[in-house]
Formats: C-alpha cells, sequence, structure tokens
C-alpha cells in the first residue's frame, strides 16, 4: 500500500545487499518512517519480539527471513533447529509464526546442506508473496459484504476494527482492512472507526496512519466506544483480524476484541474476522482453554508513548508501586462469531464452515 504515495510493502530483501532484509520499523509509526536492517536470525527473532514487525502474518514472514539468514551462517541441522525453536519462542499466540518456521523447515529437511540457502530464500519470498495474493482474495470475498450492506442502506457504511490488522500487520493489503481497500476502489463510500488499541495503541499509531496515507475517512475512537455507537446505529459491521483461529471457528485477536463481539451480539451488528488460512490451528477446537495468550512486560501498561520534541518519548501514566496486568490477547468464542472471511470465501465460524472452504483438511485435524 502507500505511504506518501509511494508504494510499500513491510518486508524486503536490500537491493544491492540480499543478504540483509529490511522492515518498517514500526514501533516509530505514525511520527517517523525508520527502514530496519535484519542481518543474523537472532535480530529477525528480537525485531519480532520487540515488535519492530508485528500483525500475525508479517511476524511468520520476518521469522521465513530469519531461516534464510541463519542458512547464510550455516546449514547445519542443528544451528537450523535450534533459530526455527528461538523464532518460534519469540511470541507465543500468532499461530503464523510456527506455521512458517515450520513450512520452511520442513523444505530445508528434503535438501542437501549445499542447497539450503538458496531454498530457504525461495520459501521464504514464496511465502511473502502469497500473503499478499491471499489478502488481496479476503478483500475481494470481504468486499461483497459491504456491497451489500451499501444496496440495502444506500449511505455510507461504517465499519468497526480493533488493533492494526492492516497492510503493516501482513506484506500487503492487510486481512480486516483489505475489504475497506476494495470497498473504496468500487466507490462504495466507507468510514472506519478505529480503536486506539491499548496498550501499545496498535490502532491510534498504526491503523490511523494507514487510514491518512491511503485517504480513508476514518474516526480515532478509544478502546471502551464501540458499544455506546453500536447502540446508535453507528456501526453497520466489525471487521479485526485474528492471530490463530481454531478448527472451530474460535478466533484469538488483540485484546478487547471480544468485548467489541459481546457488544456486537446484544446490538445485531455483523462481527466478522478477516483470516489467511495459515491462522488457522486446525489442532485445536476449544480457544479459551487451549489458545496460549501472550502476556508482555507490566511497563506497556503503566506507560505511554508519544511524540513529543521531534522524538518518540515514554512516560508514566500510573502511579509507581502500582502492579500491572498485560493480556496481549482474548479469545472470541465462535458463537459470537457472524462470519469467517478467508482467501477463499466466507464461511460460517465452525469446523462445518471452515471445512466446506478447505475441504483438504478433512482427515488432517484431530
Ligand atoms: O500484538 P500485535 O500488534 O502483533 O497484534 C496484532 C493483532 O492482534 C492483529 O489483529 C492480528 O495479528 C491479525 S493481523 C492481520
Amino acid at each position: 500500500m502507500k505511504i506518501q504515495n509511494q508504494h510499500y510493502h513491510t518486508i524486503w530483501t536490500k537491493k544491492d545487499d540480499p543478504e540483509t532484509v529490511q522492515v518498517i520499523d514500526q514501533r516509530v509509526l505514525p511520527h517517523q518512517l525508520v527502514i530496519h536492517d535484519i542481518s543474523t536470525p537472532e535480530e529477525a527473532a528480537l525485531a519480532i519480539s520487540d515488535m519492530v514487525v508485528r500483525g500475525a502474518p508479517l511476524i511468520g514472514v520476518t521469522a521465513a527471513y530469519g531461516l534464510y539468514l541463519a542458512c547464510l551462517r550455516s546449514t547445519a541441522d542443528t544451528e537450523l533447529e535450534a533459530v526455527a525453536q528461538a523464532l518460534k519462542a519469540a511470541r507465543p499466540t500468532a499461530v503464523n509464526l510456527a506455521w512458517a518456521v515450520d513450512t520452511v523447515m520442513a523444505e530445508l529437511r528434503d535438501v542437501g546442506a549445499e542447497e539450503r540457502t538458496a531454498v530457504a530464500l525461495a520459501a521464504a519470498e514464496r511465502i511473502q508473496s502469497e500473503d499478499i495474493e491471499i489478502c488481496r482474495m479476503i478483500g475481494v470475498h470481504g468486499l461483497e459484504l459491504i456491497r451489500e450492506l451499501y444496496q440495502k442502506k444506500q449511505r455510507t457504511i461504517n465499519v468497526l476494527t480493533h488493533c492494526n490488522a492492516g497492510w503493516l500487520a501482513t506484506v500487503d493489503w492487510g486481512t480486516a482492512t483489505s475489504p475497506v481497500y476494495h470497498a473504496m476502489e468500487a466507490d462504495i463510500p466507507v468510514h472506519v472507526w478505529v480503536d486506539e488499541t491499548r496498550p501499545r495503541n496498535q490502532g491510534a499509531n498504526l491503523t490511523a496512519y494507514e487510514m491518512v496515507q491511503q485517504e480513508v475517512p476514518h474516526t480515532l475512537i478509544v478502546d471502551n466506544t464501540g458499544g455506546h455507537l453500536m447502540q446508535h446505529g453507528m456501526v453497520d459491521l466489525v471487521i479485526v483480524g485474528t492471530d490463530r483461529t481454531t478448527s472451530c471457528g474460535d478466533v484469538a485477536n488483540k485484546i478487547g476484541t471480544y468485548l467489541k463481539a459481546l457488544a456486537a451480539k446484544d446490538n445485531n451488528v455483523p462481527f466478522y474476522v478477516a483470516l489467511p488460512s495459515s491462522t488457522i490451528d486446525w489442532d485445536l477446537k476449544d480457544g479459551v482453554k487451549e489458545i496460549p495468550i501472550e502476556q508482555r512486560s507490566e511497563e506497556e501498561v503503566t506507560h505511554i508513548s508519544g511524540w513529543a520534541n521531534d522524538q518518540v518519548q515514554k512516560v508514566r501514566l500510573s502511579p509507581e508501586g502500582t502492579p500491572a496486568a498485560n493480556y496481549g490477547f482474548d479469545v472470541t468464542p465462535a458463537r459470537l462469531v457472524t462470519g469467517l472471511i478467508t482467501e477463499r470465501g466466507v464461511c460460517e465460524a465452525s469446523e462445518e464452515g471452515l471445512l466446506s472452504l478447505f475441504p483438504e483438511r478433512a482427515h488432517t485435524h484431530g
């Protein structure tokens, strides 16, 4: 998508130095556009855990490139297995990370040491370009939901989203935002309510930035506003992303998503979740019991970052000595989800729904 009218992806290999991977440093957006170099697998793992890059699909792609960087140093099995474990441990909730690492590792195990660097690079590039097409297709299918509402209401369609499931969380297009961008292209008037998404403010910092750059009409709201807007008919549909979807359609997404789903249910507002199939964990059924929820540092809650004196600065919000809990994600049970928007189409959030789109998984999950 565009930044200052120039087309960007979120990750690429450096021009004239293919042994360096470059990403947009999301810690300083929207205030600064800084390109961050990653030259070792350790730097790739750190970029993921430190949230230089974030968002389920993008951390998967970054990990795939991390294995390529590992191969540049050593293609020995033991070294690659250790890097694979370290990359997977960088963040626990998004299953795309483990999926991407396992995908690349399976290909590396199949070839001799001398081929591994080329195979790892090709796999990372393939996962990256597949992500672009998958997100585009999520937009194509999600557009029809927006179009249907527009045909019925004949006015601007108000979409509420939480966190950043936009192009900055993927390689391009985003998941939850792709239908919005496709609606813009189809000349359907849309407006996006952007949840600020405490504690790290991915909505205020990243989704709002995307909306400005793509010229999408939008309004930033604090996290607790959605229910009020829904009670007053000001939200036509909710679209969020997910970090892990169980085979029965439960979805883990940024903390606070569950409360939006409850409010949507109470107000008859359709609640859709947009996801690439790499987000489906076919081994899990009950999301609340089985999905590991990341807990991050207290400081992300007790402090807040912003732009002052030409730099990103952190200030304290709460008294010294107040403990804080920082659960990164929550699980929205399938019963609260109107539908799942995937690259193959829209389905019910259930095992039957998912298998209707992915019948090849019928015999491969427990
Ligand atoms: O902690 P983050 O910023 O990585 O959380 C991101 C989200 O919760 C996104 O909604 C999710 O990864 C889907 S991204 C297409």
